[in-house]
């Protein structure tokens, strides 16, 4: 969603800001712009499409000198795709330049008065507001105006702005929307997010709610919302510029399948020391972990079908009551949470607007709150009262993959933690549970393995209408994940259904030809599944079954099995989700799409 950059310093901006709108891509768009400025005026240059476009507009960036600028790539909310709707915006002079990562949630309000006062409006967007509202307040001095303009506006923001009367300067504030700065060797950096600066720099700065920077060639100056000077400490970011490259894959989302036995490699590895779940950053005794009497777990997209399955895994081991959640609806049903219940949000960008709001929601009400989140640093791992990372290191395909699988690892971490705390399962079971969490990287390498033949099977559904799968327990939670795989990346109208309830009036759909994927890895609900698949199948449906190695039985009504490795009835989802992954995919890539930035959608989703 909405990506924005900023450059100042020696080098000339706009081929910097081009770049790092590069590296944000990942994050969904449909326009580009940027506004560079040579010290005497800011040229503008935007376009709807994908960047390639703005790239052969400015002819990579040369027809737009000078060596400050800031850039966007926008996800349409307000007013559609179109090359005016498209930032920067600029106020009536073009004196002031503006990009923006939020919403501006009384924009309306806002628009009318200033078009009271004789400002006049180019655009749809909410955007063009805060260009104007800047140059009202205005009165020579940039901090003054900013702050006057974020005592107006509600909403969220990040924005990049620049002055036209201070040449040298490059201003950026930010208020739940993400935003970070580098300091580079001769230039200083704004980014949406890490990798758009990584090639510059290590050292950034996570700019916290209702700060303020100001950044200049060679230093960088923090105020709070009154304009008082305040002290940051730059993070250094661990990981390089490889990790966020394609390293010779076809797609981002294609090496990050591969990298998943290393990331649940090393979401697991440091939690189990001596044989024993160690989950320091709980920061909860065992007395505290007893006192829970129900959990809430609140996510959005992939994040909320990890937190299907681990409703199972922590009902079925630790005995807890369990409400999983979409985000957007938890924080509107107004949910009863006393101090025995703990809330966990799980999210990979840590930004999702819904699921930050959700977090916000609970910790007012006193829960105690856990945060799952991959990228450190990022909001709901600071508001959290704690926070558990996974390591699945940047993801930068749309389509969720090693972040979905490192989660359910430490959804399954936990709820063992849990369960032993509470004495619900022996020392055995633990023991055996943790040897089968070890084994599951070289399952998952092995399933990997079998990419060709399930590329061959997927280039046969590429015409496909309608995809169906089914499963029980948590081969539903894992159906839900694989039929999101494939819809997001290929289009194909897909759905997951219980399988028991399919007959209530999904069946009704089935014809002769439909694909059926049928998920079978829950031993005592194997049977039943059974019956299920020959319902599908006797009306015409062609059946694909992803089953534990053993279970030959099911070939009789299917068409195509996929064996999984044998493993813990609580731990199958990461395995049996691999080929469910590489189907979507290679549905995706048959069709021609688009696969690691597809139509419509964003990695981050930082508006409600
Ligand atoms: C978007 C992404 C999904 C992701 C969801 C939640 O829709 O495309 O892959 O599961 O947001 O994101 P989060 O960052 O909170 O996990």
């Amino acid at each position: 969603m909405c990506g924005i950059v900023g450059y100042i310093g020696k080098e000339q901006a706009a081929p910097i800001l081009l770049d790092g709108l590069d590296k944000l891509e990942y994050r969904g768009y449909d326009s580009a712009g940027i506004a560079v400025f040579d010290g005497e005026t800011i040229q503008l240059a935007k376009a709807r499409g994908r960047l390639k476009v703005l790239r052969e507009m400015t002819h990579g960036g040369e027809m737009l000198p000078g060596t400050c600028g800031i850039g966007h790539t926008r996800w349409a909310t307000h007013g559609i795709p179109s090359d005016t709707n498209a930032h920067p915006h600029f106020n009536g002079t073009e004196s002031i330049a503006v990009v923006h990562n939020g919403i501006i949630e009384n924009y309306l309000k806002i628009k009318k008065q200033l078009q009271e006062k004789g400002y006049e409006f180019v655009s749809e967007t909410d955007t063009e507001v805060v260009a104007h509202l800047l140059d009202y307040y205005y009165k020579g001095n940039p901090l003054e105006a900013i702050t006057r303009m974020m005592h107006r506006v509600e909403g969220s923001y990040a924005l990049g702005i620049m002055f036209k009367e201070h040449p040298g300067k490059l201003y950026a504030v930010r208020k739940d929307s993400p935003l970070i700065v580098g300091r580079a060797q001769g230039g200083s950096l704004i980014a949406s997010d890490v990798p758009a600066v990584l090639k510059y720099t290590r050292n950034v700065y996570f700019i916290q709610n209702e700060e303020i920077v100001c950044l200049e060639e060679d230093r960088l100056n923090f105020f709070n919302v009154d304009s008082d000077p305040i002290e940051k400490e730059p993070v250094t970011i661990q990981w390089d510029v490889s990790a966020a490259e394609k390293a010779g894959y076809e797609h981002f989302m294609l090496k990050e399948i591969y990298e998943q036995p290393k990331a649940v490699l090393d979401t697991l590895n440091p939690r189990i020391r001596d044989g024993k779940i160690e989950i320091e950053e709980l920061g909860m005794t065992d007395e505290e972990i007893r006192s829970i009497r129900k959990i809430f777990i609140v996510a959005c997209g992939s994040a909320y079908h990890t937190g299907v399955t681990a409703k199972y895994v922590f009902e079925g081991l630790a005995r807890i009551p369990v409400e999983v959640d979409l985000a957007s609806e938890f924080r509107y049903r107004n949910p009863i949470l006393d101090e025995e219940t703990m809330l966990i949000v799980v999210s990979q960008s840590g930004e999702t607007a819904d699921t930050l709001a959700a977090l916000r929601e609970a910790k007012m009400r006193g829960v105690r709150t856990l945060g799952i989140v991959n990228v450190v640093g990022s909001s709901i791992a600071r508001e959290a009262d704690n926070v558990m990372y996974t390591w699945a290191g940047p993801e930068i395909a749309v389509a969720t993959t090693k972040a979905y699988s490192t989660q359910l690892i430490a959804e399954y971490l936990l709820a063992m933690k849990f369960a032993q705390v509470r004495g619900t399962v022996s020392q055995e079971e633990i023991d055996e549970m943790i040897c089968d969490l070890k084994e599951l990287p070289v399952h998952i390498s092995m399933l990997l393995d079998h990419k060709e033949k399930l590329q061959r099977f997927a280039n046969r559904y590429v015409a496909a209408k309608d995809i169906f799968f089914i499963g029980r327990g948590i081969d539903y939670a894992i159906s839900l994940e694989g039929s999101l795989k494939l819809k997001e990346i290929s289009y194909i109208h897909s759905e997951a259904y219980a399988a028991g309830e399919l007959k209530h009036g999904t069946i009704s759909l089935i014809e002769e030809g439909t694909l059926v994927a049928a998920v079978l890895t829950q031993e005592d609900l194997y049977k039943k599944m059974l019956s299920n698949v020959v319902e599908v199948k006797t009306r015409g449906a062609f059946l694909l079954a992803v089953t534990n190695a053993g279970n030959t039985e099911v070939e009789k009504a299917a068409d195509y099995v996929i064996y999984i490795p044998k493993t813990n009835k609580y731990f199958t989802n990461s395995l049996a989700v691999i080929p469910l992954q590489l189907f979507g995919y290679y549905v995706a890539l048959g069709k021609g799409c688009d696969v690691d930035k597809p139509r419509n959608l964003a990695k981050s989703v930082t508006v409600e």
